[in-house]
C-alpha cells in the first residue's frame, strides 16, 4: 500500500493492548506476550517515522496497572528496565528523541536513573519524537498539573486569574510542548480510553482494531492512517 496520497497525522497515540490474550492463545504465560509486545514497539517506531509521523506516544503502564498480580508487575518493570537501557542505543541509531510521561516518582531508583539517562542522551536527536507513558493516568496527570499550577499561582508567576488560558495550563501537563494527537489507535478490540491522555485527545480521531498488540505491524498502521484519511476533520464548526 502506498501512503503517497495520504495525509499523515503529525502525532499518533497508541494504547498497546492485548499482550496477555496474544500469549494465552499460544498457551504461553502473559509475560511472554509483554516481551513480544515490546519488540513490536521498536518496529512501529521505525515504521511510523518512515511514514512521516513526527510524534508517537505509547501507553506502556497505567496508574491502574499496579493492581495486577505482583509477578506480572515485576516482569513489566523488568522489561521496562531492559527497554530503557536498549533504547539508548536504538535512539542513537535512529535519531529518536525519547520522553517519559507519567509519574515516575513512584518507580524504583535505578529505573528512574535509566530514564533520566535515556532522556538526556536522546534530547538533541531530531528524528521521531517518542513518548512512553509509564505509570501514567490522565486524571493523575491533570491533578499533578493543577497542583503545580496552584503553587506557581500562589507564588505570583502566572498571569491574572481571569487571563489564564488553556495554553497556560497545558504547560503543566507532562506533554508540555507536544502538539495534541490527531489519531488514537487502540488494539485488541477494547473500546475505551482507560485513562489515557484525557486532555490531549479532546479532538482526536479514534481507531479501534481487533488485532492484538504483538501482531500489530506496518500494514496495520497504514490501515489506521487510511481510516484517518476517511474522517472529516471538522473542529466544532460546520
Ligand atoms: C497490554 O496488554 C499491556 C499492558 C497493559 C501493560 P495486556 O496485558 O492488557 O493484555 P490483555 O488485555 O490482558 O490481553
Ligand atoms: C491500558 O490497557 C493500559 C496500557 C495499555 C498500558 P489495560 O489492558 O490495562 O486497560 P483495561 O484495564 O483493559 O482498561
Ligand atoms: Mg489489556
Amino acid at each position: 500500500m502506498s501512503m503517497e496520497n495520504y495525509e499523515i497525522p503529525r502525532h499518533v497515540a497508541i494504547i498497546m493492548d492485548g499482550n496477555g490474550r496474544w500469549a494465552k492463545k499460544r498457551m504461553m504465560p502473559r509475560t511472554y506476550g509483554h516481551a513480544q509486545g515490546s519488540k513490536t514497539v521498536e518496529k512501529i517506531c521505525e515504521d511510523a517515522y518512515r511514514m512521516g509521523i513526527e510524534y508517537l506516544t505509547v501507553y506502556a503502564f497505567s496508574t491502574e496497572n499496579w493492581q495486577r498480580p505482583k509477578e506480572e508487575v515485576d516482569t513489566l518493570m523488568n522489561l521496562l528496565r531492559d527497554y530503557m537501557k536498549d533504547c539508548i542505543k536504538t535512539s542513537k541509531k535512529n535519531n529518536m528523541r525519547v520522553r517519559i510521561i507519567g509519574d515516575i516518582t513512584k518507580l524504583d531508583t535505578d529505573l528512574r536513573e535509566s530514564i533520566k539517562k535515556l532522556e538526556e542522551a536522546s534530547s538533541k536527536n531530531t528524528g521521531l519524537k517518542f513518548q512512553v507513558a509509564l505509570n501514567y493516568g490522565g486524571r493523575d496527570e491533570i491533578l499533578r498539573a493543577a497542583k503545580k499550577f496552584a503553587e506557581d499561582y500562589a507564588a505570583g508567576v502566572l498571569p491574572e486569574f481571569g487571563a489564564v488560558g488553556e495554553a497556560d495550563f497545558e504547560n503543566y501537563l507532562d506533554t508540555a510542548g507536544i502538539p495534541s494527537p490527531e489519531l488514537l489507535i487502540r488494539t485488541s478490540g477494547e473500546v475505551r480510553l482507560s485513562n489515557y491522555l484525557l486532555w490531549q485527545l479532546a479532538y482526536a480521531e479514534f481507531y479501534f482494531t481487533d488485532v492484538l498488540w504483538p501482531d500489530f505491524d506496518k500494514k496495520e498502521l497504514q490501515k489506521a492512517i487510511e481510516y484517518y484519511n476517511k474522517r472529516d476533520r471538522r473542529f466544532g464548526g460546520v
